[in-house]
């Protein structure tokens, strides 16, 4: 397990509040697709803004944490993690991104897309529990 001072646990902090703020935007997208509102449109705005200062932040304490950006590809190690979870990133930013741009046309699709968005986020929750657990 690496050494978290201050700025490591102000960057956690902030990677935690952002990943709610991604988990809650999609919940809305799923529950708002196809209705034509502003709800849906406010909802992947905030996905949007939040999954990339998730990321940010993420990748910044990653760096600070396990600076050997060649460990982070050793999949299934504990660095690894790093890795696993850019990989799922690029998934749910995939997902998301495909339910922006179904909702209006194919709203049952877009609500999969954001429900299964979540779903894999939790997967880079758990990532994120391994991470700093060294497991
Ligand atoms: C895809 C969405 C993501 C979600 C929902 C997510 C969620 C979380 C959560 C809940 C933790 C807390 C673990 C803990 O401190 O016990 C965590 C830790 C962490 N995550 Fe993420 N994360 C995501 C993506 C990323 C990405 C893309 C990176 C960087 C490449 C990243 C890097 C980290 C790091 C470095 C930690 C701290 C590990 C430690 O304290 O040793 N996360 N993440």
């Amino acid at each position: 397990m690496a050494e978290q001072g201050m700025a490591g646990l102000a960057l956690t902090f902030l990677h935690i509040v952002f990943a709610g703020l991604w988990l809650g935007s999609l919940a809305l997208m799923a529950l708002t697709a196809g209705r034509g509102g502003e709800a849906f449109k406010l909802a992947a705005r905030l996905g949007v803004a939040s999954l990339l200062a998730l990321g940010l932040v993420g990748i910044v304490n990653a760096y600070m944490l396990y600076g050997d950006i060649g460990s982070w590809f050793r999949f299934g190690t504990p660095t690894g993690r790093v890795g696993e979870k850019i990989v799922t990133f690029i998934v749910v930013a995939a997902l998301a991104g495909y339910a922006f741009h179904a909702a209006e046309k194919k709203p049952g699709n877009a609500r999969i897309a954001a429900a299964l968005a979540f779903l894999a986020s939790l997967g880079a929750v758990m990532l994120g529990l391994m991470l700093s657990r060294g497991l």
